[in-house]
Order: structure tokens, then sequence, then C-alpha cells
């Protein structure tokens, strides 16, 4: 059963339209927005969710049942999205995608390998990435670029989104825990598309994209096909 908003409308009213989300994640991407609510796990998923609140359940379930269902238009096998050593999710052969959520949404993206590397997507809530943390989650760059914004906050969330889509599809190359403050966002004038550089400045061979809705910033990262190999 969907959710509903205080006023009784289905919160999926407020979910992004298909186009802005096919014009974030680019040609060859499959992507959806759902509102979390009850859907049936596998038996290798159940694990992951046992013992956990409400909230955490339908959102783990919203994620692996809409990624099945992307997956199976692009002509993967039906099988369950466990959680990796990593945390990432395990992906058939083949096939790679991301997950995130927040309360209200829940934001899915799949390819096959030979389309990107890996991929990574992101949403946040831009009134919940508070000035309080920027410096916890913001390189000194970062947070010159965001104070000089005509909106400064929406900025900040647009940068820490794109950072966490970044993530997302380069933990894999990371020989460390993660160190928000060791990859480095630089947004384009447009405010539609986004570079990473690592800790020692150099330009990471990720593509990445960002846009509004409502209150939400939403980011894609892409890595070329040839771009999860030892050197790139
Ligand atoms: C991976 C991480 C970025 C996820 O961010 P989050 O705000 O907790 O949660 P989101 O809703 O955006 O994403 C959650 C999804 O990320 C995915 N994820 C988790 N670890 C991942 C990894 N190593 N690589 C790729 N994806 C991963 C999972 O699919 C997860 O959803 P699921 O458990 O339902 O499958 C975060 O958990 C993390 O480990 N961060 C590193 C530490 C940090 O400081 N991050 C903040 C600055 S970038």
């Amino acid at each position: 059963m969907a959710a509903t908003s205080p006023a009784g409308r289905p919160r999926s009213a407020s979910l992004p339209s298909a186009a802005l989300l096919a014009d974030l994640v680019g040609a060859g991407v499959l992507v959806a927005a759902s509102t979390p609510a009850a859907h049936a796990l596998r038996a290798d998923e159940r694990r992951f969710v046992a013992g956990a609140v409400d909230a955490r359940r339908r959102q783990f379930a919203t994620a692996r049942a809409g990624a099945r269902a992307l997956l199976a238009r692009l002509g993967a096998p039906t099988v369950g999205l466990p959680i990796g050593d990593d945390g990432a999710p395990c992906w058939p052969p083949g096939f790679t995608g991301s997950i995130a959520h927040t309360e209200d949404v829940c934001l899915v993206a799949v390819t096959r390998t030979s389309t990107a590397a890996r991929i990574g997507v992101d949403v946040e809530v831009v009134d919940a990435v508070q000035c309080e943390v920027w410096d916890l989650i913001l390189t000194p760059d970062e947070r010159a670029s965001a104070a000089a914004h005509a909106l400064p906050p929406r900025m900040a969330a647009a940068l820490f989104c794109a950072k966490e889509a970044a993530y997302k599809c380069w933990a894999f190359r990371l020989q460390h825990p993660f160190d928000p403050l060791r990859l480095t966002i630089e947004i384009d004038a447009a405010g539609d598309a986004f570079a990473v550089r690592d800790a020692a400045a150099r330009l990471l061979p990720i593509v990445g994209r960002l846009a509004h809705h409502r209150g939400h910033v939403l980011a894609a990262a892409r890595l070329p096909p040839a771009a999860d190999a030892p050197r790139w």
C-alpha cells in the first residue's frame, strides 16, 4: 500500500517525473523513483533487515522491487539483491546499479556494465543538509562555492548529494574508510553537471549530473565501461 501525505494525497504525486530522472542518469541507464512501501523480499535478502524498523524494511524492499523491475526490462535474470561486504548491493553479472533513500523517496538506477562500469545515485532533502555539518562533509573549496552561491543551502546540498553519488560509484577504488573530505565536487555554472577530484586533486573519470525537484536534490554519477580497470 502506498504511503499518503497528511492531506491524504499519495506521496507519489511529489515524485520527480520520468523525464527529469531520465535526463539525470543519461542514455542506457534505467531509473525509477517510488514511495517506500511494503514489498516481498527474496530469501537471500531477508536477513539484512530481519531486525530493522518498519521504515528501513520498506526502504530496503522498495529498492529491491524497483531494481528487479528495471533489471527485468534490461533482460537480467530475476535474482535476489543482497548487501555485499562493502555495503553495496550485489548485482547480477553483467549489470550494475545504485540505490538511495530519503524518508519519502526511493531512487534506483540500473544499467549494463557495457554501458557503465559503475553508477551511483543519491537524493537529499535540501533543508536537511544543515550548515552545522558543512565542515564535516564539504572541503574548503566546496564551502567557498556554497557560500558564494545565491542560494547557499541549495548549493551545499547539491555538493553533498553529488559527493554521495560519486562515492557510491568510486567506493570500490578507495583503500581506506571513506572520508567525504577526500573527494571534491565541482558543479558547472548551469548547476546540472559535476566533476569529481580525489584527495590529490586528480580529476576522476566520473560523469556527474544533478537535478532539483521540490526541495530535493538528486545526483547521478557514472564511470565509463573501462574505468574499473586497475588504472584508468
Ligand atoms: C554509502 C553511503 C554514502 C550511503 O549514504 P546514506 O546517506 O547512508 O544512504 P543512501 O540512502 O544515500 O544510500 C543507501 C544505499 O547506498 C548503497 N551503498 C551502501 N554502501 C555502498 C558502497 N560501498 N558502494 C555503493 N553503494 C553503497 C546501498 O544500496 C544503500 O541502500 P540499501 O542498504 O537499501 O541497499 C554511506 O552509508 C557511507 O558509507 N558513507 C561513507 C561515509 C560518509 O562519511 N559519507 C558521507 C559523505 S559522502
